[in-house]
């Protein structure tokens, strides 16, 4: 069965793609393609192609709470904003710490989405994410997990972090490392710095999250094992990681499409839609930050997806739950990024797809013979505003919310099927 996408704009050239079942048979400038007989034929004019985009740090929130989101509802929002694969966190009730709730994952996952987007569960580094005792890595990975990470909940014995790195090797999983030093800032609101003292709330500090990256970062240069440093937020972590990578650690990053669209100035009037953790920083660690995912300091991005009930969110700001929805709107905002010129189109390819697939060992589409059907159309021109009703996940927590933003994803195939 072969199918031709022709006239899609792909890195500003068209272009004709071919596809034979699930796989690519070439991309070619438009017009080139002698095309096989009974192929079916997509007009794709006007319309930007890109390869399926990986997010490796979501929340799907199922099993324990439905109610924020489902693996059903979530895949629903990660097909419809361009992501043909998941990695879900380990921070579910109960917690993702043995293979019965590995399976179950993988299990609503195959049910809900037999033909993607592909889920990837992530096994919790410690039981029950306490930070006292090893999960079974083996019986994790064995299950289907492809990472470890205690996210949400940092590891504060650097004891601890050492033996999660040493054991998360013999099962050749990488360690995703929420880092925060605990002991620096409890019950914080927001970033610690003036923004904090004008509102009279509780800050944390950027230098709690730099300790801590620095702290694993020379762990895994004294065991020779890798560390991949979750949502980074500010430019000292970014500091800390080019130092790191300059000696020759196996140090890889992530950061979010906020960290580099906001700052804290968003929680002038205590606006608890825009609380997350880590903390929206400064517009110094902000554009240090752009900088990073421009030159590669920062490998990929990724949404950090925490759907949350409103009423979780729509609440005084010390009581709001942390955490910003994200599946729907990654495309769109860093699309906004690469029409303001502060990102090139191609590092969309890199950041979300070609680094995740390398540091986590996921197939991803390069457009070359062969490589999976995966790939997404997106229309830079549609205006929109997302709103409760056209959020495909069941977390309507964005501090985006009511805002006209411009691009959406139009269509999406996996495995060369049209999902929608
Ligand atoms: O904002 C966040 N929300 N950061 C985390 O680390 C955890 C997450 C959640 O599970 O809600
Ligand atoms: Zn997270």
């Amino acid at each position: 069965m072969y199918l031709c996408v022709k006239n899609a704009l792909h890195l500003e050239a068209l272009v004709d793609l071919l596809i034979e079942d699930e796989r690519i048979v070439t991309m070619t400038p438009a017009g080139h393609q002698k095309l096989p007989e009974n192929c079916e034929v997509f007009d794709a004019e006007g319309l930007v192609l890109m390869p399926s985009f990986i997010d490796a740090h979501v929340h799907l929130r199922e099993p324990g709470f439905e109610y924020k989101e489902t693996i059903a509802s979530g895949l629903n929002a990660a097909v419809h904003g361009g992501f043909g694969s998941v990695m879900c966190m380990a921070n579910t009730k109960p917690v993702n710490d043995n293979a019965a709730v590995t399976s179950l994952m993988l299990t609503k996952a195959q049910q809900s989405h037999p033909h993607g987007p592909r889920l990837y569960p992530i096994g919790a580094a410690t039981k029950n994410l306490e930070g006292r005792e090893l999960a079974p890595m083996g019986e994790l990975k064995e299950a289907g997990c492809v990472a470890i990470s205690n996210d949400g909940r940092p590891v504060q014995s650097s004891e601890m972090m050492r033996r999660i790195m040493e054991y998360a090797a013999d099962f050749s999983l990488t360690v995703i490392d929420h880092c925060e030093d605990p002991t620096l800032a409890d019950h914080w609101v927001m970033n610690e710095g003036e923004m904090s003292g004008l509102l009279g709330v509780k800050g944390q500090p950027a230098v709690g999250e730099a300790l801590q990256a620095a702290r694993d970062i020379m762990l895994a240069e004294y065991l020779g094992l890798p560390v991949h440093i979750a949502h980074v937020s500010s430019a000292l972590t970014v500091d800390v990681i080019a130092w790191g990578k300059a000696r020759g650690i196996a140090v890889t990053a992530e950061t979010c499409p906020h960290y580099l669209l906001l700052d804290e100035s968003a929680l002038e009037g205590y606006n608890a839609l825009c609380k997350v953790s880590p903390p929206l920083r400064s517009t110094k660690d902000r554009d240090a930050l752009l900088r990073a995912v421009a030159d590669g300091t920062i490998d990929i991005l990724v949404t950090d997806h925490a759907p949350h009930a409103l009423h979780e969110k729509m609440t005084a700001l010390d009581q709001a739950l942390v955490g910003f929805s994200g599946l729907d709107l990654a495309v769109t905002l860093t699309w906004g990024l690469v029409k303001e010129d502060l990102l090139p189109e191609d590092a969309l390819h890199r950041l979300w797809a070609r680094r995740p697939g390398e540091i986590f060992h996921l197939p991803t589409n390069g457009f070359a013979p062969g490589d999976p059907a995966d790939f997404f159309l997106f229309d830079p021109h549609a205006v929109w505003i997302p709103s409760e009703e056209n959020l495909y996940s069941k977390g309507k927590n964005t501090p985006f919310l009511g805002q006209e933003l411009s691009g959406r994803v139009k269509h999406h195939w996996l495995g060369g099927k049209a999902i929608f």
